[in-house]
């Protein structure tokens, strides 16, 4: 099985290449280098001892998207190639609404040409936006998006169930990931965020390397058990494994799937956990809510676990642990 990987280079991606590759399936890599950097290739095929195809083209570009098809078989596409920074999406939505949903309709309108009708679509619990209970299930029906990345992704989810409703000879996956934090246990591949991170998990890094001295935690007031919102984070490794089971096994038809650990962790408990686990301080001071933070979800995963046989086996150590391996690699 041919499987082409769109931001095959990236955090999400490339470790699901590896997983792809695991399991003798082989992926064929298109990345435009937008947000990864080339030697992510050498280090995939040094844990992997195989050997990738990778297209450096823009998927906005429909001529690439045909030449790749033109020159591989491919069986099916999973397509994370797209731009993920939320507050970059509120300074430059043209930027987002431009790169995410073009390059999306091109490699739909290719797939349309090739008979290739096998789609996984990395999509974002952001698509539920707020809900009446923090337990978000995929029966939910989509929220308000509070930024134009979010918006993106409901409207992607919107165009593949319209694209769905013409067509049902299709098989489309909606993957919506909560938290994706960690990296693969080898410390050869992880998350490489630009300038200064926005997200937690990778402020904690930049911290504990020494490159930024302390950690805003954006909140002690919530209403949760120790006042800092709450997230359901999960491993990369295991959200790679997930992509794998989501071709192997999910029905035919439009399938929408919530891939997370179903557990919610406070800030202050992913601080606390990586402190103990790499023997470590952070240094941290509570400062002023970030606007629009919701102050707890987390996923309900059983529809992953019922039909895909899938669920989460790796632990807020585990993720604590290798994402630092991950981070003193890059730092020797
Ligand atoms: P990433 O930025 O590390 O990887 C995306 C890759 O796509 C990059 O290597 C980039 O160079 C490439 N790319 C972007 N635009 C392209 C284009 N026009 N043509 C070719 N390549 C292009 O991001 P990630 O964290 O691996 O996320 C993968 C997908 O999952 C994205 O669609 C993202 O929105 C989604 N997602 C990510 C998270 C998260 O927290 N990381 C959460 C929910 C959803
Ligand atoms: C954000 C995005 C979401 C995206 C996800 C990727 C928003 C509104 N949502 O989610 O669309 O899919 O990233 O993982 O931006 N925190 C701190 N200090 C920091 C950074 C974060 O205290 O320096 C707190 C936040 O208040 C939150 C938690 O840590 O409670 C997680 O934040 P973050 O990693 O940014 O993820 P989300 O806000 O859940």
């Amino acid at each position: 099985m041919k499987i082409l990987v769109t931001g095959g280079l990236g955090f999400i991606g490339s470790h699901t290449v590896v997983e792809l590759a695991n399991e003798g399936i082989e992926p064929i890599i298109v990345d435009n280098l937008y947000n990864s950097k080339e030697e992510v290739l050498e280090k995939l095929e040094k844990i992997t001892g195989k050997k990738f195809n990778l297209y450096k083209y823009d998927l906005t570009e429909k001529e690439n998207i045909e030449r790749i098809f033109n020159e591989n078989e491919i069986d099916a596409v999973i397509h994370f190639a797209g731009y993920k920074a939320v507050g970059e999406s509120v300074k430059n939505p043209l930027m987002y609404y431009s790169n995410n949903l073009i390059s999306t309709i091109k490699l739909l309108e290719v797939m349309k040409n090739h008979n290739v009708k096998n789609l996984v679509f990395s999509s974002s619990a952001t698509v539920y936006g707020m809900q009446e209970t923090p337990k978000y299930t995929e029966k939910m029906k989509r929220g308000d998006t509070t930024s134009p990345y979010g918006t993106t992704k409901a409207m992607i989810e919107k165009i593949l169930e319209d694209l769905y409703a013409s067509d049902n000879s299709w098989n489309i996956i909606i993957l919506r990931y909560f938290n994706p934090v960690g990296a693969h246990s080898s410390g050869l591949i992880g998350e490489e965020p630009n300038g200064i991170p926005n997200n937690l998990m990778p402020y904690i890094m930049k911290v504990a390397s020494g490159e930024l001295e302390t950690l805003n935690i954006f909140g002690d007031d919530y209403p949760t058990p120790d006042g800092t919102g709450i997230r359901d984070y999960i491993h990369v490794v295991d959200l790679a494994k997930g992509h794998v089971k989501a071709l192997q096994k999910a029905p035919k038809g439009l399938n929408v799937y919530n891939l997370a650990s179903g557990k919610g962790t406070s800030v202050l408990e992913l601080v606390n956990t990586f402190e103990r686990v790499n023997n470590l301080k952070i240094n941290y001071k509570i400062v002023e809510r970030r606007p629009g933070d919701l102050a707890e979800y987390y996923a309900d995963p059983t529809k992953a676990y019922k039909e895909l046989g899938w669920k989460t086996e790796k632990t807020i150590e585990d993720i604590c642990r290798d994402a630092w391996n991950y981070e003193k690699n890059k730092m020797n």
